[in-house]
């Protein structure tokens, strides 16, 4: 049965260029979409840009820049740096982006109509690093917890979005919703926060102009928060498309970082009540990356996407990301640990394997037979692991059948006995093996897919391989 399936990524602030950071949460869309595909399933991959932020509008403004071009301009890099990574997405969203305008417009004026706004008065701190209120308490030295930096102190008339009203609807959805904050560990720290008590949000300034209009006071800009959120809606069709917009929604999972849990689990799941929209069924949050050892900024250590892929290609920094740390959990970036990596795991295991099958299958052909060395992939195991976002078991699992499959060709010694039973087992068996890396290293995959003329499809690896003659495969992964 074909089933749809929603992925997004949070969309970025485009006031600097994409790093591993953003990389990260990028590439894991991409990989959970590609095996989605592979599955057969109907799949929107969305990401995009967040650029409604007084935070890149201030960039903007201190290089001198109109603001709307320096978006367009960042926003297109963004696209750009993604591509080289081989991101497959279905559509780039822009918060600039005429449509989503409409739409966020749409949700504060029905958000509105609920009665779930009014206007009062905002007193205290906002962080433009973290786009954030904080109050008084909150502060550690009188700066943002977070970035160490000075605050802004604000008093002014805005909006709210009564957040409070939905403390104890958000706690029963928690309770009856297991796997809507995932991994697990991560829920427990959320809903005791909502179990101290929600204050209602400021949702609107009026002190700067850019960003979107509330439609019901044009001297106000929606908080970016709010208009960033709605994306998830506006890029399947909220307003445009109605009926893709029933199919794809609720999405499937939101990935984001840890840094913004709170937001997609406590003030959108609340928005979306508000409304009377369904709750995405998941919010997973995965850890941050250090590189050796200290934190990511553009002032000291930071891994743009070209560097990160002159290590050793494109396919072992997809790989390298999810096979060193667990999805979840905080890791540690080192261009020694990559390469290590590269030439131990895919240059040797993977690559040997592949050079030294299709060099013997070459040579001596294959006799079809059943291939019982398939058995030990543990097949069941590969797909929970995917459901339950565990990226770092599935390559554990693959990469256990790689060593099982090079044990295998050097105990029968196929260059001795010249046996096609035993090189067939090893071509089929790297059939499967290039269909289930093929979320994490699809331009290699595709290169051995159409050397072996494989369907890279999931239900191929069950059907037997039919091709007579190999050809002995290039070096995949050259050493370095
Ligand atoms: N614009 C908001 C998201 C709005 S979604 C409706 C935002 N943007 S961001 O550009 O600051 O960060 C986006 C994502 O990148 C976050 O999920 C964050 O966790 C992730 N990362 C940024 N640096 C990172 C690391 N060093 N390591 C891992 N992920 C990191 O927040």
């Amino acid at each position: 049965m074909v089933k749809k399936f929603y992925i997004t990524t949070p969309i970025y602030y485009p006031n600097g260029i994409p790093h591993i950071g953003t990389a990260y949460t990028t590439i894991a869309a991409d990989i959970i979409s590609r095996w989605n595909k592979l599955l057969g399933n109907e799949v929107v991959f969305l990401t995009g840009t967040d650029e409604n932020a007084k935070k890149v509008y201030q960039v903007a403004l201190d290089s001198k820049e109109n603001p709307k071009e320096f978006v367009d301009r960042l926003s297109k890099e963004f696209a750009k740096q993604w591509k080289k990574l081989n991101l497959d997405y279905t559509r780039f969203i822009r918060t600039t982006d005429q449509d989503h305008v409409e739409v966020v417009q749409e949700i504060l004026k029905q958000t509105n109509e609920k009665g779930d706004i009014y206007k009062g008065e905002y007193e205290g701190y906002y962080c433009q690093g973290c786009e954030a209120y904080y109050t008084e308490k909150d502060l550690q030295n009188e700066n943002c917890p977070i970035h160490k930096k000075k605050v802004e102190k604000l008093k002014q008339p805005s909006y709210f979005f009564k957040l409070s009203k939905y403390q104890d609807k958000l706690l029963r959805f928690y309770k009856d919703n297991p796997d809507f904050i995932l991994p697990k560990n991560r829920a427990k720290e959320i809903i005791n926060r909502v179990k101290e008590g929600l204050k209602d949000l400021s949702i609107s300034r009026k002190d700067y102009g850019w960003g979107i209009k509330l439609p019901f006071d044009k001297e106000h800009v929606c908080y970016v928060w709010y208009d960033a959120l709605t994306n998830y809606l506006t890029g399947i069709g909220y307003l445009k498309d109605k009926k893709n917009f029933n199919k794809f929604w609720p999405a499937d999972v939101h990935l984001v970082g840890k840094d913004i849990l709170w937001f997609h689990s406590v003030i959108w799941p609340a928005m979306l009540m508000s409304i009377g929209l369904q709750i995405p069924k998941t919010v997973f949050a995965h850890g941050w990356w250090t590189v050796e050892n200290e934190k990511i900024s553009k002032s000291g250590k930071l891994i743009e996407i070209d560097e990160l892929i002159n290590i050793a290609g494109v396919d072992s920094a997809r790989y390298f990301l999810f096979r060193e740390t667990p999805f979840g959990d905080d890791g540690d970036f080192s261009k020694q640990a990559l390469i290590d990596r590269h030439n131990n795991e895919l240059a040797n295991k993977l690559g040997n394997l592949i050079l030294r099958t299709t060099t013997l299958a070459e040579k001596y052909d294959l006799e079809e037979t059943e291939n019982k060395l398939l058995k030990k992939l543990n097949l069941k195991k590969i797909q929970n692991n995917f459901t339950n976002f565990e990226l770092d078991k599935v390559l554990n699992e693959i990469f256990s059948f790689i060593d099982i499959c090079n044990e295998y060709i050097q105990n029968k010694k196929p260059w001795e006995t010249h046996d096609k039973k035993v090189l067939y087992e090893l071509i089929d068996s790297i059939k499967a093996i290039t269909i289930l890396l093929s979320p994490f290293i699809p331009e290699t995959s595709e290169k051995i897919a159409k050397q072996l003329s494989i369907n890279l499809n999931f239900k191929e690896i069950k059907k037997p391989f039919n091709i007579k003659k190999i050809k002995k495969s290039e070096i995949l992964f050259k050493k370095i």
